[in-house]
C-alpha cells in the first residue's frame, strides 16, 4: 500500500519503492511531521517526537498552562504564520481586522484512488500509473479557514507530487500574503548542504553548494518568470553526500512565474525548507466561499546519492509531466536560422539552407524571429503577428510548400507574450501591457510585457497565433518569451487586487498554451526564453522541449548542460551545433566536438550549412545518423554525470544507458589539454554487471591518439564499471570522444 494510515495512532504513512514519508497528529491535534527517506516498512516514529520548556517559545493558546509545548520548534508539516511558530511560514492570511495569525489543526483526511488534476496549473498527470492520493485538511482555530494538503505517490518513481489549497468559509474575505506548496523539516543534528541553480543569460543553471547554517538562505525570482537568475529546483543534501551516496531530498517546483525556496536552520539546529509561489510579488484576495490552489512541488529522496535523485525527476518528468504526441516519439533534427541569418533573411535564403539541410538528414527548419510585421531588428514588430510578405512572398504558404518539398517540416518562432512600441498592436491597444497608470515604464529589448491576465488579451493572442498555424503545414512552434516583468499592474483589476496579477499573469499564459497546443495537437512546442529563463517542470507539461540556453559554445555548454541534468530530463534539453568562431564566446571548436555536446539533448543545428566545406557536411551527415540510432538511448535511457566539470577542468564526461542495459554512451571532451599527463581512467555506471558490451570509441580530433586508450574489444559490464575504459591521449584544442557499448549475446 502506497499510503497507510493507522487511525488509532494518528499515524499517516507514505510508500515509495524505496522511501517513506510519515506525519501525525500529535498533541493538540498538530500535524507534525515524523520522517522523510529510506523505506522504514511499517516503523513508528512518533517516539522523535518531544517537547521541553524553551525561554522565549510561546505555546499556542490550546494548550493553556502546558508550557512545555511549543510550535516554535515543532517539526510542523504545514507552518502558519502568526501563532507562535516563528520560523519560515508556509502561509500568512490576513483576516479583515488586519490579524494575521493563522492556528492550523488537524480536521480530516481522505484517501483517493488517483491523481486529482490542479486546476488552470500544470501538475503530473498519472498516465497508466496507479497513484494514490491523501488529502489532509488542517482547520483554524478560530476561523473557518481551511488547509487541503495534497500528497500523490508515485510509488514507482521514488517521487511525492505535493501542493496544497486554501479554503475560505469565513463569511468574508481573506487576504493570502503567502501560500507556499511545500515544507520539509529536518533533524537538529544533521549537517546539510543547499543545492541551488544560480545563473544569468547565456550561463543558466551554475551548480551552488552551500551549509545550512543558522539563519535563512532563500532561493527566488521576482522576475516573472522562473529565471536564469535561479531555478524553481533546489536539493537538500548531506553534507558528504556525493554522485553515488548520501541523502538528498529534492524539491522541484511546477511551475513557471515567481517562486521562492528557502532553507532556515532554526535555533535548536532543526532544518526546515519551504516552497512555493514568492510571496514578496504575491497576494491574492480570496472572497468567501473561494479556494486557491498552490502548485505543485514534486519531491523526491534519493539515499543513495545525486545521480539516483536525478534519475528520478527525469523519470517522472519525461513520462508523467510531457504529454502530447511528442512525449514518447522520435522528435525531428531541427536547424534554426537564428545564429545563421538573425533578421536578415528571406524565402530564398531559408530555402538554400533548408536544401543542403535536408540532403544531409535534418528534418525540421525552423524560421526564427523576423518573419512578420515590421520586424528587421528587435526595435520593432512583436506583437503583429502577420506575415511580411517582401521577405515571404507568397506568404507562410508559399514558404512551408518549398520546405515540404524538400521532405522537411516548417517551424515557426513566435514571442506570444511580447509587444514592441512600434507595433500596430500597441498603438492600438496600449492599455493591454503591463503598467502603472501614471507611471512610466521599463523598456527592455524596447519591448514591453502584455497583460496575460486579461482575457481579452489571451483571446487576441490566440486568434492571431491560430490563423498563422492554420495557413499552412506547421509542424513546430518555438514559444519565446525575451524580458522579465516589471510595473506589474492591470488596468482592469481593483487596487486590492494588484498583488495577484503575477500569478494571475502565469496562469493566464498557461490558460493560452494550453489552448493552442490541445487545438493543434500535431504541433511539437518548444519553450525558450532567451534561452533558459523560463526553464521549469511547469512548462514541460505544455512543451516537451525547452531552449537551453542562448550560448551555444560547446564548451559553455558543458557546465549549463551539466547544471539543468540534475532536475530535468536530456529529453527536455534544446541543443544545437553551431557555427565558429562561436558567436557568443568567439571561441573556434572542432564539429565533432559540437555534435558530440549537442548530442546531450535534443539536437539540432543552427548555422548554415552552406557555409561549411564538403568534408564537414560529410560530418555533420554522420552526425544526424548516429543521433537518430542513439535516440532512444539518449531521450529515454538513464543519464549519469561522470564528472563534475566545475571541479575537473581537464575532462567532462557523461554517459547514457538504455532501459534495458543492453546499449550506453559514453561522452567525453577534453576541456584542457595538458602535456605530459596521465590518462585518467573513467568507470562507467549503470550497466549490467554481467553482460559481455561490444566497445567501439570513436575520436575526431585529428592529433588524439585513440589506440592509447579505450581500446575496441569486448568487456564486462563488471569491468568497465569497476575497473573503468582509459581515455584516448587528447590533444588539441577541446578534442572529443565517444564510446559506444552494445551487448553481444552468448559472447
Ligand atoms: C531569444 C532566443 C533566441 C532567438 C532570439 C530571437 O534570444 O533565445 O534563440 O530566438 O530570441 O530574437
Amino acid at each position: 500500500m502506497a499510503i497507510v494510515i493507522d487511525s488509532s495512532a494518528k499515524r499517516l504513512t507514505l510508500h515509495t519503492a524505496n522511501t517513506s514519508y510519515q506525519m501525525m497528529v500529535g498533541e493538540y491535534g498538530y500535524l507534525f511531521h515524523l520522517y522523510y527517506g529510506d523505506s522504514i516498512g511499517d516503523g513508528d516514529c512518533s517516539y522523535l517526537l518531544y517537547k521541553q520548556e524553551r525561554s522565549l517559545c510561546s505555546s499556542p493558546f490550546c494548550a493553556g498552562e502546558d508550557r512545555a509545548f511549543t510550535l516554535d520548534t515543532a517539526p510542523q508539516e504545514y507552518s502558519a504564520g502568526g501563532a507562535g511558530d516563528t520560523r519560515l511560514p508556509c502561509i500568512i492570511a490576513e483576516f479583515p481586522n488586519g490579524g494575521r495569525a493563522l492556528d492550523l489543526h488537524y480536521f480530516s483526511h481522505e484517501l483517493l484512488a488517483e491523481k486529482p488534476a490542479l486546476k488552470g496549473l500544470p501538475s503530473l498527470q498519472q498516465g497508466e500509473k496507479t497513484c494514490q492520493t491523501l488529502e489532509i485538511t488542517l482547520k483554524d482555530s478560530d476561523s473557518e479557514v481551511y488547509v487541503i494538503l495534497q500528497y500523490t505517490v508515485f510509488e514507482e518513481d521514488d517521487c511525492i507530487a505535493r501542493s496544497c489549497r486554501v479554503e475560505n468559509r469565513t463569511g468574508a474575505p481573506l487576504r493570502l500574503e503567502a501560500a507556499l506548496s511545500a515544507c520539509l523539516e529536518r533533524e537538529a543534528e544533521e549537517d546539510l548542504d543547499l543545492i541551488s541553480f544560480w545563473g544569468r543569460h547565456t550561463m543558466e543553471r551554475n551548480v551552488e553548494r552551500r551549509r545550512v547554517s543558522h539563519g535563512k538562505i532563500v532561493v527566488d525570482s521576482a522576475r516573472g518568470t522562473s529565471s536564469a537568475q535561479q531555478s524553481p529546483f533546489v536539493i537538500l543534501c548531506d553534507h558528504h553526500a556525493t554522485e553515488d551516496a548520501g541523502r538528498c531530498w529534492g524539491l522541484n517546483f511546477v511551475y513557471s512565474g515567481n517562486f521562492a525556496a528557502s532553507a532556515e536552520r532554526s535555533q535548536l539546529g532543526s532544518v526546515r525548507v519551504t516552497m512555493g509561489i514568492n510571496p514578496e510579488t504575491f497576494s491574492w484576495k480570496l472572497e468567501d466561499g473561494e479556494s486557491f490552489q498552490a502548485p505543485e512541488v514534486i519531491l523526491s529522496y534519493s539515499g543513495c546519492g545525486l545521480s539516483r535523485l536525478s534519475s528520478n525527476y527525469h523519470r517522472i518528468l519525461r513520462e508523467n509531466m510531457c504529454r502530447g504526441a511528442f512525449k514518447d516519439c522520435r522528435r525531428p533534427v531541427l536547424i534554426n536560422n537564428w545564429e545563421a541569418t538573425y533578421f536578415d533573411f528571406n524565402t530564398d535564403k531559408l530555402v538554400r539552407i533548408a536544401e543542403t539541410a535536408s540532403k544531409l538528414g535534418v528534418e525540421l527548419l525552423v524560421m526564427d524571429d523576423g518573419w512578420f510585421g515590421k520586424r528587421d531588428s528587435d526595435w520593432s514588430g512583436l506583437g503583429d503577428w502577420t506575415v511580411n510578405e517582401k521577405k515571404l512572398p507568397g506568404g507562410m504558404q508559399a514558404l512551408c510548400s518549398k520546405i515540404n518539398a524538400l521532405g522537411m517540416k516548417l517551424g515557426v518562432w513566435f514571442e506570444p507574450e511580447m509587444v514592441s512600441e512600434d507595433s500596430d498592436l500597441f498603438r492600438q491597444h496600449p492599455e493591454w501591457v503591463l503598467r502603472i497608470e501614471g507611471r512610466g515604464y521599463s523598456r527592455n529589448r524596447y519591448q514591453l510585457v502584455l497583460d496575460m491576465s486579461r482575457q481579452d488579451v489571451r483571446e487576441h493572442l490566440y486568434q492571431q497565433i491560430s490563423k498563422v498555424l492554420s495557413s499552412a503545414n506547421i509542424e513546430y512552434v518555438k514559444w519565446d518569451m525575451n524580458r522579465p516583468l516589471s510595473e506589474v499592474w492591470s488596468q482592469l483589476l481593483p487596487a486590492d487586487r494588484q498583488g495577484e496579477v503575477s500569478h494571475r499573469y502565469t496562469l493566464g499564459v498557461y490558460e493560452l498554451m494550453d489552448r493552442l497546443t490541445t487545438d493543434f495537437p500535431h504541433i511539437l512546442f518548444e519553450g525558450c526564453s532567451s534561452g533558459g529563463n523560463r526553464y521549469d517542470a511547469g512548462l514541460l507539461y505544455y512543451m516537451p522541449q525547452i531552449w537551453c540556453s542562448d550560448n551555444t559554445d560547446a564548451i559553455e555548454r558543458l557546465e549549463i548542460q551539466y547544471g539543468t541534468s540534475f532536475g530535468f530530463p536530456m529529453s527536455a534539453l534544446g541543443a544545437h551545433v553551431s557555427a565558429c568562431p562561436n558567436h557568443q564566446t568567439g571561441r573556434t571548436t572542432p564539429l565533432f566536438t559540437r555534435g558530440v555536446v549537442a548530442m546531450a539533448g535534443t539536437f539540432g543545428y543552427e548555422l548554415d550549412l552552406n557555409t561549411l566545406t564538403e568534408e564537414e557536411k560529410e560530418q555533420v551527415k554522420e552526425q544526424i545518423a548516429a543521433y537518430k540510432k542513439h535516440y532512444d538511448t539518449i531521450n529515454k535511457g538513464e543519464y549519469y554525470r561522470l564528472t563534475d566539470p566545475t571541479r575537473n577542468r581537464e575532462l567532462c564526461a557523461w554517459e547514457f544507458v538504455s532501459r534495458d542495459k543492453k546499449k550506453a554512451l559514453l561522452f567525453a571532451v577534453g576541456t584542457h589539454v595538458r602535456a605530459n599527463v596521465a590518462m585518467p581512467v573513467i568507470r562507467m555506471k549503470g550497466l549490467d554487471a554481467g553482460k559481455q558490451y561490444r566497445l567501439t570509441c570513436q575520436a575526431d580530433h585529428p592529433l588524439t591518439k585513440k589506440d592509447v586508450g579505450a581500446k575496441d574489444g569486448v568487456y564486462s559490464g563488471a569491468v568497465l564499471m569497476n575497473a573503468g575504459i582509459r581515455t584516448p591521449m587528447l590533444k588539441g584544442d577541446w578534442p572529443a570522444f565517444c564510446v559506444e557499448l552494445e551487448e553481444v549475446e552468448n559472447a
